[in-house]
């Protein structure tokens, strides 16, 4: 009932696990899957090893989670071994990867490609990492380039994420188009802050952060809608989701499938198949058999 085919990636259910919520180690990978995910997103990578900033970098705030972590992560080169294990078992794995030029985000796919991964997810959209993600994902020649340039490189599906934090989110995703992207996933978190009353500073040592759960749910449902009105290839929803009615809601934007991160820390890993279950439940009730049968309903 709940199975989908994106970019040619036939998955049994919608539900992935969002980059960098659990995703550095294969052990994570592997549990996420087990929990019922439909495919599994890796922390983002980058060509070296980097630390991320220092504590705080996370903090729970009304309706979500803001953190600012720096994209830490053990480098291309050490990965390896964790991809390794992962797609022994044959779970379809997205390697996310992170980068300042185009040059670097090709080498990355290709070693992702190489590891295994079955399709490709470019971290445009970074709001908290100096020279990378959202400081390059907000110009469309750049992003027409990039995407463009991985095309070229690796035969897998390549899908950009990107981000909410522009003036015009379609602009952006039809530059993916243009570049030959394979498809759009759409939102990373929110760029936002917050202050302590009592020492009157920004909590996070880097004073800035992303925002993700489920206050920045509708925001990322207006941008899978405006972007599913404007362009033709697939759009993976991420914001928010929680509960099967949340994916549903993606769905009937025009989403193919729907990432899951922050909802993990309140539902615990089980997520995947709970959501899974109210989704069922919910196109049971509604007499629908298929994702397809719903799918963009808010569009038409
Ligand atoms: C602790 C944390 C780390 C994250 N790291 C990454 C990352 O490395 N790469 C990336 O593309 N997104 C990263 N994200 C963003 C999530 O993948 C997701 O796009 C965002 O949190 C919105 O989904 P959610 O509301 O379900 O969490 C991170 C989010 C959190 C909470």
């Amino acid at each position: 009932m709940l199975e989908i085919e994106i970019s040619g990636l036939r998955l049994r259910n919608p539900t992935m696990l969002a980059s960098g919520v659990m995703g550095e180690c294969s052990g994570s990978l592997i549990r996420a899957y087990r929990s019922g995910a439909g495919a599994v997103v890796t922390k983002s990578i980058g060509l070296e090893p980097r630390e991320g900033y220092p504590n705080p970098t996370a903090v729970e705030i009304e309706c979500g989670i803001l953190n600012s972590m720096g994209l830490p992560n053990p480098g291309i080169d050490e990965f390896g071994e964790e991809m390794r294990e992962v797609v022994e078992l044959e779970i379809p794995v997205i390697g996310s990867i992170f980068a300042g030029d185009a040059e670097s985000f090709s080498i990355l796919a290709k070693r992702m490609q190489g590891y295994g991964a079955c399709a490709i997810e470019l971290n445009l959209s970074c709001p908290h990492a100096r020279g990378y993600g959202l400081e390059i994902g907000t110009d469309p020649d750049l992003v027409r380039g990039i995407v463009k340039e991985v095309k070229r490189s690796v035969s897998i599906p390549v899908f950009s994420k990107i981000s909410a934090n522009v003036a015009d989110i379609v602009e952006i995703g039809k530059a993916v188009e243009e570049g030959g992207g394979d498809g759009i996933v759409a939102i990373n978190s929110v760029k936002a802050m917050k202050i302590d009353l009592s020492t009157k500073k920004p909590i996070l040592f880097n004073r800035f952060g992303g925002y993700s759960g489920r206050g920045i749910k509708p925001i990322g449902v207006r941008c899978v809608y405006e972007l599913a009105s404007e362009i033709e290839i697939p759009i993976i929803g991420a914001g928010g989701v929680e509960k099967g009615e949340d994916a549903i809601e993606y769905i009937l934007a025009g989403a193919k499938a729907v990432q899951v991160g922050s909802a993990i820390f309140y539902r615990g890993i089980d997520v995947f198949r709970k959501i899974c279950k109210e989704m069922e439940e919910w196109m049971e009730r509604n007499g629908y058999s298929s994702i397809e049968d719903f799918r963009g309903l808010a569009l038409k």
